[in-house]
């Protein structure tokens, strides 16, 4: 009786240190993926602009020389870039300000699927004041956008397909 009751408590002791020995080993797996995420490559506020500076740039000429299609593509890349900006910048007051870029590039959408001309070029002109709102918004008044005068890219043809 007196070994039964031994044999008992060291497998119950044995099982116990198992439990701790899992339980650090899962601790190690967070801490160690924890790193990994803190070091995980995030584009800073600064990329995503960068990135929509050319976009807004292609969106020009796209509807300068009326084409439709890839003036629908880049008024979408730059919606991507809105919406990760809400994501990978979450909180960040700038952030909060991001929406007021929404009407007029739904504008611009309405311009482009009606392929009317003038509305583009009213809603282009909203777009771009809107960008420096937000600039002065967020004390960078000195970052000033305006409707370009040349192509940003020599190797991308913005005429439509003949
Ligand atoms: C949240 C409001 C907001 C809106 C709307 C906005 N920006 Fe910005 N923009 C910023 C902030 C904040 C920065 C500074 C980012 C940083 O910290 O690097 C910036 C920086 C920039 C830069 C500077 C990048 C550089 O290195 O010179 C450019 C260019 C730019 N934005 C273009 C645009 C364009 C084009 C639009 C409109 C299509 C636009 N922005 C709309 C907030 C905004």
């Amino acid at each position: 009786m007196k070994k039964t009751l031994l044999i008992l408590m060291t497998l119950g002791l044995f099982a116990c240190d198992q439990q701790t020995n899992q339980t650090q080993s899962l601790q190690k797996q967070i801490d160690s993926l924890e790193k990994k995420l803190e070091n995980t490559y995030k584009p800073g506020f600064g990329d995503f602009m960068g990135s929509i500076q050319a976009h807004h740039s292609k969106l020009w000429f796209a509807g300068l020389y009326e084409n439709w299609d890839l003036a629908d593509f880049e008024v979408h890349e730059l919606m991507e870039a809105i919406e990760d900006i809400e994501k990978f910048h979450e909180g960040r007051e700038e952030t909060l300000l991001i929406g007021m870029i929404m009407p007029p590039l739904d504008s611009i959408s309405k311009a482009i699927e009606q392929k009317n001309t003038a509305l583009f070029n009213s809603s282009y002109t909203s777009l771009t004041n809107t960008c420096n709102q937000c600039h002065k918004a967020v004390d960078m008044e000195y970052i000033i956008v305006k409707t370009p005068d040349t192509p940003p890219f020599s190797n991308q043809d913005f005429q439509p397909l003949k």
